[in-house]
């Protein structure tokens, strides 16, 4: 059964966010709670990947916490000679997916679960790469380190999928605001979200659309398209050039 986020309704005093145990039973929820468009970014994502899958090549999900994206990577994907690699640095989460995913698939599903820092993913063969809120988490000063090795490491006609929560460029807090009535109408309450804020603080580094794009190009991306937003979430969609 998939369990309720009420990981912050209790007042708390201190502390920074971690992808910990406790976090990675209520993921699901949380996810679908908090990100607006999460369930139609991550289906979206397996329907692009079959597209642009290329025979005897590798599929990567970084930072895949308990395997939303890769699940719907295995529903859009049937080229038996490809291989999921998905990895996210969380003992918690890579414990949880593979509780799930052995719960639905049994063991010998060819996806390849890894705990590893992204930091250090060798990538080869790549058609498909997909960073799903999960450059947010990475500091500012290595994030363009990590584009630069998926751009090596995708094969030509390869495509990188990234969704991101962004800075707004608007001056008024419009987004901002809609989001927090998201969240409420979502049922989490004004003291959950405040303080979750409060933990996110130092550990997630938004950028503007603007930022990512010029990452992305400075990264050797020629050719991104922004394919989906909602407030303040987006997701980008580049290509290796042929
Ligand atoms: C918001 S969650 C991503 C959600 C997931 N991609 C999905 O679509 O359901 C961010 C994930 O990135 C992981 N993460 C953060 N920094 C990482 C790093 N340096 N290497 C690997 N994983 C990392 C976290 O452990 C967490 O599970």
């Amino acid at each position: 059964m998939k369990k309720k986020d009420q990981l912050s309704k209790k007042y708390l005093t201190s502390g920074s966010w971690k992808f910990n145990r406790k976090v990675s039973e209520v993921f699901h929820d949380m996810v679908h709670r908090s990100i607006p468009g999460y369930k139609n970014i991550s289906d979206t994502i397996g329907y692009f990947s079959q597209k642009f899958v290329q025979p005897k090549s590798n599929i990567y999900d970084l930072g895949c916490a308990i395997g939303g994206v890769t699940e719907s990577i295995i529903k859009y994907v049937k080229n038996e000679d490809c291989k999921i690699i998905s990895i996210d640095k969380s003992s918690d989460m890579i414990d949880e997916f593979k509780k799930r995913f052995s719960n639905k698939y049994g063991e010998n599903f060819s996806v390849k679960i890894m705990k590893q820092d992204v930091l250090k993913t060798d990538i080869r063969n790549a058609s498909v790469v997909i960073l799903n809120f999960t450059l947010q988490f990475i500091r500012p000063s290595k994030k363009s380190y990590i584009l630069k090795r998926i751009y090596n490491g995708l094969n030509k006609g390869g495509i990188l999928i990234l969704s991101e929560k962004v800075r707004s460029e608007n001056k008024d807090n419009l987004f901002i605001n809609a989001h927090k009535d998201f969240k409420l109408s979502n049922g989490y309450s004004t003291l959950e979200i405040s303080q979750k804020e409060r933990m996110l603080k130092n550990v997630m580094f938004v950028e503007s659309i603007r930022q990512n794009r010029y990452r992305l190009k400075h990264s050797g991306f020629r050719r991104t398209v922004l394919w989906f937003q909602y407030l303040n979430f987006i997701s980008l969609i580049t290509f290796k050039l042929q």
